[in-house]
């Protein structure tokens, strides 16, 4: 079955006049894996508030596993998993601590979790579970915020730069896990700015910029939109989000 799992219709987000997110369309279907890119500021993170139901769009409408964003919230939250850019943590809690508070929230059956978690800690090398969160490196902290997440193995993943302060083996970890994740027939979507990332692991992309979905595709489609004749992603992206004159920028400094 080709599901569609996240559905966007003319999704808009405005700050006042600032128009963050304008007007984008997201078709995204189940086990796929998408990576949202764009430069700093383009929206990504405002789409992916939206996206999970944080943040209420000023226009639009927006579908998860079938269910409207503006119907059904709380099943939609239930359902997904969320790795936000910057992770808001209880840090007077330990780590064990915060995963049984979300294992109450979730009303998960402990026995069901416990064996994910000893994978996942052991997986991500993670022997700090009785510190306090407070004590925890940045990287140190993400670790234990997926854990929270992947530990429910949720249908939809969201995540926002999820590979930012994990070193090479937890971030290798974690590119395995959401490939396998995907075959079994989660839907995931991500932000990152480590074009490798998206290069490699992701079937579709869409780039945004200025709030603005300007080309979507597999790889090999995005390169047919190049009228450089450019192949690798970087270049490609530049050439797109009307970067390339990066060149001129790094001259003019010397
Ligand atoms: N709560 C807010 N109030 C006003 N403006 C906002 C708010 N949140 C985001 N913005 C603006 O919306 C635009 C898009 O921000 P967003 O965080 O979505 O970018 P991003 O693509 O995630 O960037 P980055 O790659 O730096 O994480 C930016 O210009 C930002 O200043
Ligand atoms: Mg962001």
């Amino acid at each position: 079955m080709n599901d569609i799992s996240i559905l966007a219709k003319n999704l808009t987000k405005k700050f006042g006049n600032y128009t963050a997110v304008d007007n984008v369309n997201l078709n995204i279907k189940e086990g796929e894996i998408y990576g949202f890119l764009g430069p700093n500021g383009a929206g990504k993170t405002t789409s992916i508030r939206m996206l999970t139901g944080t943040l209420t769009p000023t226009e639009g409408e927006i579908s998860i596993l079938g269910l409207s964003m503006s119907k059904s919230e709380l099943d939609i939250k239930r359902a997904i998993g969320v790795v936000p850019d910057e992770p808001k943590i209880y840090e007077g809690l330990r780590g064990r601590e915060f995963l049984d508070f979300v294992i109450g929230v979730y009303r998960l059956e402990k026995n069901d979790v416990l064996p994910r978690i000893e994978e996942l800690t052991s997986a991500f090398d993670v022997d700090y579970l009785e510190d306090y969160i407070g004590d925890y490196s940045h990287g140190m902290s993400q670790k234990l915020m997926l854990i929270s997440v992947l530990m429910r193995q949720p249908k939809v993943l969201f995540l926002d730069e999820p590979t930012v302060g994990l070193d090479a083996r937890a971030s290798r970890i974690l590119k395995e896990l959401l490939n396998k994740y995907a075959e079994e027939g989660c839907t995931v979507f991500l932000t990152t700015h480590v074009l490798e990332i998206a290069e490699k692991m992701c079937h579709r992309i869409g780039i945004i910029d200025d709030g603005r979905l300007i080309a979507e595709g597999s790889l090999e489609e995005l390169r047919h939109l190049s009228h450089e004749g450019h192949t690798s992603l970087e270049d490609l992206f530049l050439e797109l989000t009307g970067n390339e004159d990066v060149g001129d920028v790094v001259e003019a400094l010397q």
